[in-house]
Parts: structure tokens; C-alpha cells; sequence
């Protein structure tokens, strides 16, 4: 790769090894290093690895990572032997132990059609990783944010269940925007097609019963649970065992109220956590059922959530969302991306964790 497509993709300048012997060069590396604030290797060889743990300069790379003030994420690529080779695994530790991060390897097909432990992790990760790092001396640093997503699963037989229309892309975002803003971040989701942000810890769950044992696990230590999920209100009252059978006729099917993660959370006193949010979707009045729905839950804050557009709530990537709190006016935000909405109710969740 040439400099070139950095340097149309940045607008900056790439520099290369014939920059540390040019005119700048006693303080290009040291600027460089000052400058950042994470250095990144991606790829990163056996060799470069090796160098960086034993504080060898020999190049713009090294002499920059020797004079980087700021922390290093290594994302290794190597054949499966030198990485496994003891020597390299050395190396791994030494890095480890002073601290630097380390992104992959992870296991696959090689260049030379091995497989195994040494390719380099795709860029969404590594993207993941950058963030875990760049947040972790944000504004909810040693605090713990619970999130649920995605829509619960009820079963009707082995094959079949009752569920909704959530893709749990809100969930995600928050529990995204929580880990960039340096909290501890666990996500309990129901399926979703999502890749859940690297550095969340996730548990997985399918039913309104599994989501709310989870739930209440998590809670005595968290210090703010976001209920994005959209949970079962009725469940199914008996699953079958085996597949309903077509031939057998249409199946009368009757429900029962499913459990209300909510309001076991309310009954869990002292052990609840400080800062407790719902979601509420709306398709008609939307504050004045939000705002009964934020009293009866006795919760600190609520999204109201305006489903009753095709551009906003389940499914898309948009939403237009109001946040409603015990004691202050509800702020109206305009259409905005579920990342935008995340990170504006994360940020309003840090402030109220710091001004209670
Ligand atoms: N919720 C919950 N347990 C349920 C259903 C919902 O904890 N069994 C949570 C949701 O995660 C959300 C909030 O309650 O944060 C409101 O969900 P919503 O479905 O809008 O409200 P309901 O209380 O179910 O009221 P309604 O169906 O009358 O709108």
C-alpha cells in the first residue's frame, strides 16, 4: 500500500521510513508520539512485536512507539506457528504486562492456507477496540450500565414463538455509547442480528423470564440499567413439546401476562439500581401515556419513543425520541440516528450519576 490512499482517505499526511531521515527527523518521531492520543499498529508483525517488547528503534514505527506518550493497541498478523512460538508468546506477555492493549489475533485462514490463531480481526473490531480503549477515562469510568435489547422470544412449540418487531439496534447503541463514555458495560439481549460492541459483557437470553433472572443478577451492582428491550407483555401459557402439526387444525392459543422486569427492579429496594431507565413506544399520546408510564414505574428517566412514523422506532436506523424525567421538562429531541439518541441519553445518564 503507498501512502496515497491514507493520505485521500485522512486529508493527512502518511508518513513513511524516508520521513525519519529527512529534514524534521530529530522530532518527527517525538511529535508523533506526543501527539496522539492512542497509537495503533495494524497490522503488526513478529518482527515489530518483537522490538516493541524488547525497546528496539530502528524505524519510524519503533522510535515512534519508544516516544508515544499515549497508550498502544496492537492488532498481531502472523502465521499460526510464529505466533504460537514461545518466543513470540514472550513477547505478548512482556507487552501485556506494561499495559499495552492488545487487539486479536483470531483464528482463521492464513496467507500461506493454514489455519489457526494469527490472523489479524476484522476492522470492526479493531474499530471496537478503539473505542474500548479511547473511553476508558470517560464520565461513566467504575460505574456499571446494565442494558437490555432486542425483542423477547416466547415459545408457542420447539419451532415457533410469539415476539415483536425490535432489532435491538437502540440496545446496542446505548450499551456502545456507555462503553465509549467508560463503563463497565453488560448487555442483556434477546436474539438480534447485531455484533454486540467489543469490551460489553453479554449474557443472552430468549424468554421475559431468562431476560428478567439476568436482569435482577446484574442489578444489586450496577449503578444504571437502561430497559431498552421490548419485552413480552403475554407469553404463551404452555409450550408444546412437540411442533403443532397442520394436520392436527388451527391451534387456539392462550396467553398469560409474562413477567414485568420493571417492576421487579422497583421491588428490589436498596438493591436497585441509582439511575433506572425505561423505554416506553408509543403509537398514540405519546407523553401523556409516557409520562403515566414514568410515574407508575417510579423510574429516574424514560424515552418516549414515537413509533406511529415509518422513519422512526422498530427496525430503522432512525429515531425521534423524547426524554422525559421526574422533575424537570421533557426534552423533545428532533430525528435523529439511534447512535445520536444513545449518546445523548448516556450523556444525560453520566451528568445524573454525577448531580444526583
Ligand atoms: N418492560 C418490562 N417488562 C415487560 C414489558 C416491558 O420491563 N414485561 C419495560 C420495557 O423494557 C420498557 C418499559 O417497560 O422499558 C415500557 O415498555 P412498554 O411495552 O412500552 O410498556 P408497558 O409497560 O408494557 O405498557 P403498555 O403495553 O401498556 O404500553
Amino acid at each position: 500500500i503507498t501512502p496515497l490512499p491514507f493520505q485521500s482517505v485522512t486529508g493527512r499526511k502518511a508518513f513513511t521510513e524516508a520521513d525519519l531521515w529527512g529534514s524534521d527527523a530529530h522530532v518527527l518521531h517525538v511529535g508523533l508520539g506526543h501527539s496522539a492520543d492512542l497509537l495503533v499498529i495494524a497490522p503488526c508483525t513478529a518482527n515489530t512485536l518483537s522490538k516493541l517488547a524488547h525497546g528496539l528503534a530502528d524505524n519510524l514505527l519503533t522510535v515512534t512507539a519508544l516516544a508515544a506518550q499515549c497508550p498502544i493497541l496492537i492488532a498481531p498478523a502472523m502465521d499460526v506457528g510464529i505466533y504460537s512460538n514461545p518466543a513470540t508468546q514472550e513477547n505478548v506477555r512482556l507487552l501485556s504486562e506494561r499495559k499495552v492493549y492488545f487487539a486479536g489475533p483470531v483464528e482463521g485462514r492464513m496467507a500461506s492456507g493454514l489455519t489457526g490463531l494469527g490472523r489479524l480481526v476484522e476492522p470492526a473490531e479493531l474499530l471496537g477496540n478503539i473505542r474500548l480503549v479511547l473511553g476508558r477515562a470517560g464520565p461513566l469510568a467504575g460505574r456499571k450500565v446494565v442494558v437490555t435489547a432486542g425483542g423477547t422470544e416466547e415459545p408457542l412449540d420447539p419451532v415457533r414463538v410469539l415476539t415483536n418487531r425490535s432489532s435491538g439496534k437502540q440496545g446496542y447503541a446505548i450499551t456502545q455509547a456507555a462503553i465509549d463514555a467508560g463503563a463497565t458495560a453488560v448487555l442483556v439481549t434477546a436474539p438480534t442480528c447485531l455484533m454486540p460492541p467489543v469490551g460489553a459483557r453479554v449474557i443472552e437470553v430468549h424468554t421475559a423470564q431468562e431476560m428478567l433472572e439476568s436482569v435482577l443478577q446484574e442489578c444489586p451492582q450496577a449503578d444504571a440499567l437502561v430497559m431498552a428491550a421490548a419485552v413480552a407483555d403475554f407469553r404463551p401459557k404452555r409450550a408444546a413439546q412437540n411442533k403443532l402439526k397442520r394436520r392436527d387444525g388451527i391451534p387456539t392459543i392462550e396467553l398469560e401476562a409474562a413477567p414485568d422486569i420493571l417492576q421487579a427492579v422497583l421491588k428490589l429496594g436498596t438493591q436497585r439500581p441509582r439511575l433506572v431507565t425505561g423505554f416506553a413506544a408509543e403509537s398514540q399520546d405519546l407523553l401523556e401515556n409516557a409520562g403515566a408510564k414514568l410515574e407508575s414505574k417510579k423510574l429516574d428517566l424514560l424515552v418516549a419513543n414515537d413509533i406511529s412514523t415509518s422513519d422512526a422506532g422498530f427496525g430503522v436506523d432512525t429515531n425521534r425520541v423524547t426524554i422525559l424525567t421526574a422533575n424537570a421538562p421533557a426534552e423533545s429531541l428532533p430525528l435523529l440516528n439511534k447512535t445520536e439518541v444513545a449518546e445523548i441519553l448516556i450523556a444525560r445518564i453520566a451528568a445524573r450519576l454525577e448531580n444526583p
